[in-house]
């Protein structure tokens, strides 16, 4: 069941159009579909091997793109379901759930956004960026080194942040964290009070996020990734505490309820302790 205004999920099979390297371990993979229901950043879907070669459950992964009938994943090999779609040739069968989840909001009520990305959390903030350009006030990208970054997904309008930059700083990339450029573009000092920050990646970014958004007085949305199961509220494997009441929580599906939260809704306590 789609939320209201959401595109309906579908479960169909598709057929694999690409899946390029983008770096050691870090692909794109494209499937042609039979169905365009369309998707709204921040949703994602549960991909598996066709019947008979099937995981017990799909992999979830953030919709990149979704363009005349193919819609297309930005990955990192992790394990055995994502070692197995990286051998996926052109023309290979998978099954897809989706779009499933709750979306990044896309009216942001007249603030601008700040992306923040992290690694393979840069799919929904590069398709939020490509339906809402108008509506960017910075995009950033954040990885450990050169080799960790998709190149060819970031164009100029992404600021990058390296860990560790390396002899060559390649696309304009700079030494440091994701926060730091942040820190650098938008001083805490009550200049800039009309931003919303956007973020997707590693926990202890979005934290980081979470904090500086806190500082400057801006909204702030935040992509989770819990480990899934079913992918649609059935199995109660991907739970997220929320707040219920100032000091009370209660359990949210990430899967349905997200992956994207409003921070504000968020039971810190509960999570900072998981
Ligand atoms: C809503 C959502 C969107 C996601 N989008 C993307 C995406 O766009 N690109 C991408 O590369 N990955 C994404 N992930 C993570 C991806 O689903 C996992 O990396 C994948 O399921 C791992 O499967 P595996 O069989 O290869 O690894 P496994 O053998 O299951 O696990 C290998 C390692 O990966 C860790 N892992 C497994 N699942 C997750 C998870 N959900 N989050 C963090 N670590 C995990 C395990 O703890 C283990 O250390 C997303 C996850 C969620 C919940
Ligand atoms: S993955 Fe089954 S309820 Fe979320």
């Amino acid at each position: 069941m789609a939320a209201p205004g959401l595109p309906r999920p579908c479960r169909c099979e598709g057929v694999v159009t690409g899946n390029e390297p983008l770096g050691p371990g870090l692909l794109r993979l494209s499937v042609r579909l039979p169905l365009e229901p369309g998707f709204v950043p921040g949703q994602f879907a549960m991909l598996n091997l066709p019947a008979g070669r099937a995981w017990t459950f799909g992999r979830p992964l953030s919709i990149l793109d979704w363009l005349a009938g193919e819609v297309s994943f930005l990955y990192r090999v992790v394990g055995r379901g994502t070692g197995e779609l990286a051998g996926l040739k052109p023309g290979a069968a998978v099954t897809f759930l989706g779009p499933l989840g709750t979306p990044f909001p896309l009216d942001l009520g007249g603030r601008k956004a700040v992306l923040v990305a992290g690694g393979v959390g840069l799919p929904p903030l590069f398709a939020w960026r490509k339906q809402r350009p108008q509506d960017v006030a910075a995009a950033y990208f954040g990885a450990r080194d050169q080799e960790d970054a998709p190149w060819p997904l970031l164009d100029s309008g992404w600021r990058v942040g390296l860990e560790d930059l390396g002899p060559s700083a390649r696309g304009g990339a700079r030494q440091g964290l994701v926060t730091d450029l942040l820190e650098e573009d938008f001083p805490a000092d009550g200049t800039r009070d009309d931003c919303t920050v956007l973020a997707c990646g590693p926990w202890p970014m979005l934290e980081a996020v979470h904090r500086q958004a806190r500082r400057r007085g801006w909204p702030c949305w935040l992509s989770l990734e819990e480990h899934m199961g079913c992918g649609y509220g059935a199995c109660k494997g991907c739970v997220v505490p929320v707040a219920d009441g100032p000091d009370a929580w209660r359990p949210a599906t990430c899967c349905q309820d997200g992956p994207v939260f409003d921070a504000a809704h968020l039971a810190w306590p509960q999570l900072e302790r998981t």
